[in-house]
This record gives C-alpha cells, sequence and structure tokens, in this order.
C-alpha cells in the first residue's frame, strides 16, 4: 500500500561512474536500506535538503553544487547531478501541494563491500516556521571546541562538508533547548562565531550585512546567499568577516538563516533581549518565499518520470500526521 506523502525516490545510479539510470519511485514505507550500508553503520555519507515554496525549489543548483562538493570532501564518487535534479524534481512533482514541501537529498558510501552508493530523494511537508518567522527565537551561544583553522588543522574533520553524521548537531540543539533556548550558534576556541547546528547566522551592522567565512570550517548557507543578493540589490553592503560574540552587540539586526526556515530574526542571545529591523526582515522574508529562480520556474512543470500505481496526489492528502520534522 502507498501513501501519497512522504514521496520517495530511489536513485540506483547516484554517480557518474556507473551508467546512467531512471530515479525509480518507491513506496516511502518500505524498507529500503540495507543494514550494512555506510550511511547507517558509519554516518558515511551526505546530504541537502531543499525547500520548495508554492511548488518552486529554492536554489537548487546551489544545493546540487554543494551536494558534489560535499562528495569531493569526502572522496565519494562524484553525483550523478542531473539524475538527483531529475528525482528532487519528480518527488516535488508526486507530491500533494503544500506551502512548503522539503526535498531531502542523501547519498550514502553504500553497502559495505559494495561498489556503489546508494541515494534517495524524500519529500515531505516542511514544519510550519510563521511564528519563529515572525516573533523571533532565542540563541545560545556553545563552545564548538576547535580553533579557527580547523579546516587546515584537521581536515579529517570534514567540517564544510554536509555529512549524514549529524549526532552532534542534534545534541547541540537538544542542549540549547534544555538551557530555555531554541537554538544555538557554536563558536570556536578563540570566541569567533561559526554557524548554527543547522543554519547560518547573518548580522546587520547598519547598512551592512556580514557573515562568518567559510574557511572557519562551515557550511556555505544557501538561504544566507539568497539574503545577501536580495540585500545587495536593495543597496546594501555583504561581507564575510570573522567576528567573535561581543562584536554582535553593535549589529540592529541578528538572522538565523536555513532553508526550512528562511531567516529567523534572534529574540535574545544568551538571554540578552535583541532587537531587529522589522520592516527589512518582513521585507527579506518576502523575498525569500517568494523569490523564484529559472530553474525553480522550469522545475515547477511537470516531470516525465512515471507517477503509475500512485494515488493521485491532492492537498487534503497531507494530515498533520504525515508531516516530518526534518531539516
Ligand atoms: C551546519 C549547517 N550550516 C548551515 C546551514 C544552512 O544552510 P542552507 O541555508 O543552505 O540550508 C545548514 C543547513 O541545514 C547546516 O546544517
Amino acid at each position: 500500500m502507498t501513501v501519497s506523502s512522504p514521496v520517495l525516490f530511489v536513485l540506483h545510479s547516484p554517480t557518474t561512474d556507473h551508467p546512467a539510470a531512471d530515479p525509480v519511485r518507491t513506496d516511502a514505507l518500505a524498507p529500503i536500506l540495507r543494514v550494512d550500508d555506510l550511511g547507517v553503520t558509519r554516518g558515511d555519507g551526505i546530504f541537502e535538503t531543499i525547500n520548495a515554496v508554492d511548488g518552486y525549489p529554492q536554489a537548487l543548483d546551489a544545493h546540487l553544487a554543494r551536494f558534489e562538493l560535499s562528495a569531493s570532501m569526502l572522496e565519494l564518487p562524484a553525483p550523478a547531478v542531473e539524475t538527483w535534479r531529475r528525482a528532487a524534481l519528480a518527488a516535488l512533482d508526486a507530491h500533494p501541494r503544500v506551502p512548503e514541501l522539503l526535498l531531502k537529498l542523501v547519498m550514502t558510501r553504500g553497502v559495505e563491500g559494495g561498489d556503489r552508493c546508494t541515494g534517495w530523494v524524500v519529500a515531505f511537508p516542511n514544519t510550519d516556521f510563521s511564528r519563529q518567522r515572525t516573533e523571533g527565537i532565542d540563541l545560545v551561544t556553545l563552545d564548538r571546541a576547535y580553533p579557527a583553522d580547523v579546516m587546515t588543522a584537521a581536515p579529517w574533520l570534514l567540517q564544510g562538508a554536509k555529512t549524514i553524521s549529524y549526532a552532534m548537531n542534534m545534541a547541540a540543539l537538544r542542549y540549547a533547548r534544555a538551557c530555555g533556548a531554541d537554538d544555538a550558534v557554536f563558536v570556536s576556541t578563540e570566541g569567533v562565531v561559526l554557524e548554527g547546528p543547522n543554519s547560518t547566522l547573518v548580522a546587520k551592522f547598519g547598512d551592512r550585512l556580514v557573515t562568518p567565512p567559510t574557511d572557519l570550517g562551515i557550511l556555505a548557507g544557501t538561504s544566507q546567499a539568497r539574503l545577501f543578493r536580495w540585500a545587495q540589490e536593495r543597496g546594501l553592503s555583504t561581507s564575510y568577516e570573522r567576528f567573535k560574540v561581543d562584536d554582535l552587540d553593535g549589529a540592529d539586526t541578528l538572522w538565523v538563516c536555513s532553508s526550512g526556515r528562511l531567516a529567523v530574526p534572534v529574540r535574545t542571545l544568551d538571554g540578552t533581549p535583541r532587537t531587529w529591523d522589522a520592516d527589512l526582515h518582513a521585507a527579506a522574508l518576502t523575498h525569500l518565499r517568494t523569490a523564484r529562480d529559472q530553474r525553480g520556474r522550469m522545475a515547477a512543470r511537470r516531470t516525465d518520470l512515471p507517477r503509475d500505481g500512485y494515488p493521485a496526489a491532492s492537498w487534503q492528502d497531507v494530515t498533520p500526521d504525515d508531516r516530518v520534522d526534518g531539516q
């Protein structure tokens, strides 16, 4: 028996070192992973989470480029990007229309001793973040316990790759919540601000937006990049700079940015209340929700992968119980 949400496509040829093959729609509730898959036994793999707002995937090219970069950092075979794109669009197309849909692309090193990676795309409704987006969140700083030069000092830590080893990130979020906050931002041993467990921090100082540079061993955020492009079009300046927590005292707005949440303002940092530029935030949020890139526009059209055997999707098919919280 199949269900209309989540929607799953499996890639039997996820990398370019094997002949191309179409992604195959598979029952999302059927077991598809082997117990000796290195993604399961070692957390050895990569992922991306893409938000599709009103049927338009956001920053799809940027996510696919980061997927390729993560693969190369883990010395995995190169992802067959066009197959991943087709799988993502097919999953989007096959899912009932919801205001925001997450597309999760996962590629593991495959089964122990095997000769190919395991890959799949799953589509499921995004959590409703409207409250966080309008009311802001409480943020705490947490020690990441590595130095600012971690990428060169210890490249095997894979900082800057989006790996599926997120147990530490989830533990940090639980710790933040146990402290009464909603989220965390990491700092290096020198006190340099890094990134959140699943987000990028952006600070606004007057007409300048600043975010930490990726040479600190942090992910290049696609949402932060979209925010920066929009800010530049409005005549604001943007830069990648190192700063410490105390430097944030001078910021008039702090945002936590991620594909699922887009941009949420910070209302307290380590318990200290903060304000934000409400008009600018509202405009930024509208832009982040509604801006479509050309690829997204094309993606919103029907894809050519088969839908056979699966029930026709409709809005009503998705109940809150179907929702999966998982950026
Ligand atoms: C560690 C980390 N940094 C930053 C981000 C934000 O990236 P994006 O805006 O592309 O979702 C994420 C997203 O999940 C993340 O996991």
